[in-house]
């Protein structure tokens, strides 16, 4: 798993438990320095405005220490997080900001809340991790099957090639975004607006672009009742 600017990384059969409350606590536990994986909040938020109405609660999932949506004028988001390390430690950080929420959950069953609590979920960096763990399949399954009642933000290393059979299990309208990773050390030709999604090939390769990016899906549920999901 591609760690962004996260710490260093672990041994193989530790990376098989990135879907596991205790890997991440152990983690979190030995590492108390805070860090966003892949990309911070201020180079997303083009995006998450353009998609995620401002006064409508939104969810992250997998949260850690990403945050920056309520200084960016969000009402009210709620946190969730496997770790109890992290969630007591943000708890404690915002303990005097109504608007930030954060609660012990797995993304695999948060039946706690019902379909019309969210704007949206945004998740990053945690379908990845599920999927480098035991049961991979499974367990992505199972989370997809959760967030899908909401309208899904899903920023990641995972290539359309290999993340789009996946997401299209689910009746959702796809699209796809590109955004440059932090600290590439590479220049870019790569001129696209952040909000302009990115057209896909027959293959489902995104054409004519350089690699050092992550992807973002933006998975919106579809009420009409068709049974394919729908990528534009
Ligand atoms: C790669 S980190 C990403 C953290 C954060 N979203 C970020 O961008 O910095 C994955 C996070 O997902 C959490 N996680 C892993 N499995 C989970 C699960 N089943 N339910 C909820 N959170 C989970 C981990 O505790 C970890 O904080």
């Amino acid at each position: 798993m591609t760690a962004g600017n996260a710490p260093a990384s672990s041994s193989s059969s530790n990376t098989q438990a990135y879907g596991e409350a205790w890997y991440w606590d152990n983690r979190y536990t030995q590492d108390s320095s805070t860090f966003d994986w892949y990309q911070k909040y201020p180079s997303l938020a083009p995006l998450i405005r353009h998609y995620i109405p401002r006064h409508h609660p939104s969810l992250v999932v997998g949260c850690a220490f990403s945050e920056g949506m309520v200084d960016d004028g969000y009402d009210e988001v709620v946190n969730i997080d496997i770790s109890s390390v992290v969630i007591e430690a943000m708890q404690k950080k915002y303990l005097n900001c109504p608007q930030l929420k954060y609660m012990i959950m797995d993304v695999r069953d948060m039946s706690a809340f019902d379909t019309s609590s969210f704007a949206a979920v945004i998740d990053k960096g945690t379908l990845d991790s599920l999927l480098c763990g035991h049961n991979s399949r499974h367990n992505a399954t199972k989370m997809l099957g959760e967030v899908w009642r909401f309208s899904y933000l899903q920023i990641t290393y995972g290539s359309p090639g290999y993340r789009l059979p996946i997401l299209k299990e689910l009746t959702w309208t796809i699209k796809l975004h590109v955004i440059e990773k932090l600290q590439s050390g590479n220049s870019s030709d790569w001129s696209r607006e952040l909000t302009s999604p990115i057209p896909l090939d027959v293959n489902e390769t995104v054409v004519g672009m350089n690699t050092d990016v992550h992807y973002i899906y933006v998975c919106i549920k579809d009420d009409s009742g068709k049974k394919e999901a729908r990528i534009i």
